[in-house]
């Protein structure tokens, strides 16, 4: 095992994804061609970083990340050749860290790794400017290495038909159809069909999904309250996923994500059903890492991030704020394990930035494709939504 990681008991209660860290070194030592190395990763709390900061460096308090070369301090006893030495990582730090940069907690730890691990290869930022540069542009190189990001190079679009049905609701025809709607959104391009079977059936009925089963051509994704009736259609119907969301009676349309950490029994219950059917789930949650966290807790495999009020804020600085927020939860839900998916609200004008974070798989997006529509035509509408997706 050329990377030994070591989990102080003081951060236990983080949601560290362990997995993804220790992936992490390995493949840091093989990009830095280390592989005969071996390595101790240590991740630890601020009281015990601050200890070995006043032991080692004179220092108080703790510091983010501390590296001990092989050799440098071994009291007499013989070091072994490929043992390189120990990377001391405070996670607490790196939470904070992260918090102030907006980024993840994961993100932050991989670049302390990558600082620490450096160090142990023989980089070291305080001999020098010149020295300083060249770790620094070594460690955006690992880094962009490092990152994962979603299996294709831009997030696919799905296009939610609600309200091809609305408009035909309201003359209680068969007119729209959003069948129909949906093979002329599969044949512009579109990855996806998205609809909706409300408990009050306001726009899609349940002969659309049954239909749709049939035509989707890609893929069938089924947004529905946590409710015994809806949930019998879908274990009855099989969409190929399935997406919950809080569902209200008196709402224009669906207002904030699931409270996932509060319905943990409730939610739990269906992910496993839709398991034993092969339905994969997908939670509709604000950006906030406790519903993330407990969405990873119940065994669902997406979330879809609420994009409502980043694309509702009314002043740039709120849109940046709620930007950062998706961002961090985007790549905290992904680096723990989850697909993410995002959705709600999004326009011609706001959809870029959010097609463009690197851990989002899908965009569901609806009203602003149909009422584009009604305009240029669906094919019209579809394309141009796919070319500002897709130009990335
Ligand atoms: N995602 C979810 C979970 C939704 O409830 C909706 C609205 O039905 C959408 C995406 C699409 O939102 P919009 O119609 O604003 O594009």
């Amino acid at each position: 095992m050329p990377v030994h990681c070591t989990w102080s008991p003081e951060i236990a209660s983080l949601p560290l994804n362990r997995k993804l860290l220790r992936q992490r070194c390995d493949m840091l030592l093989h990009l830095l061609e280390l592989e005969r190395a071996t390595v101790s990763v240590v991740f630890l709390g601020d009281a015990e970083m601050a200890a070995y900061n006043q032991q080692y460096r004179k220092k108080q308090g703790p510091t983010n990340v501390l590296a001990f070369p092989a050799g440098a301090d071994t009291d007499g006893f013989p070091v072994p050749d490929n043992e390189l030495g120990d990377v001391l990582v405070s996670a607490d730090t790196a939470r904070r860290e992260a918090a102030e940069q907006h980024t993840s907690l994961h993100h932050r730890l991989t670049e302390l790794i990558i600082h620490g691990m450096l160090h142990l290869a023989g980089y070291d930022h305080e001999r020098s400017g010149a020295e300083a540069a060249r770790m620094e542009d070594q460690e955006k190189l690992l880094f962009q290495h490092l990152q994962q990001p979603r299996s294709v190079a831009m997030p696919y679009l799905a296009i939610n038909v609600d309200h091809v049905a609305t408009i035909r609701q309201a003359r209680g025809g068969n007119e729209p159809d959003p069948v129909l709607a949906a093979s002329l959104c599969e044949l512009a391009g579109a990855d996806g069909i998205v609809v909706h079977l409300r408990e009050d059936r306001r726009h899609i009925q349940d002969r659309d999904v049954r239909l749709l089963r049939q035509t989707v051509k890609t893929r069938l994704n089924l947004e529905m309250a946590n409710e015994p009736e809806i949930v019998a259609i879908a274990l009855e119907v099989v969409p190929d996923m399935i997406t919950l969301v809080p569902e209200k009676r008196k709402e224009l349309t669906t207002e904030g994500g699931l409270d996932v950490l509060a319905n943990t029994k409730k939610v739990g219950k269906t992910i496993a059903k839709m398991g034993k059917a092969g339905i994969p789930v997908s939670l509709f949650i604000d950006p906030d890492a406790a519903q993330v966290q407990a969405a990873l807790d119940v065994g669902a495999t997406f979330v879809e991030l609420h994009t409502g009020r980043y694309c509702e804020a009314r002043s740039m600085e709120e849109q940046d704020r709620e930007f950062h927020l998706i961002e961090q939860m985007a790549e905290l839900a992904y680096e723990s394990g989850l697909r993410v998916n995002a959705g709600h609200g999004l326009d011609y004008r706001n959809v870029h930035p959010i097609a463009a974070l690197p851990f989002i798989d899908e965009l569901s997006i609806g009203h602003a494709v149909i009422s584009r529509a009604v305009l240029v035509g669906l094919e019209n509408a579809v394309r141009e939504m796919l070319a500002i997706v897709r130009a990335l």
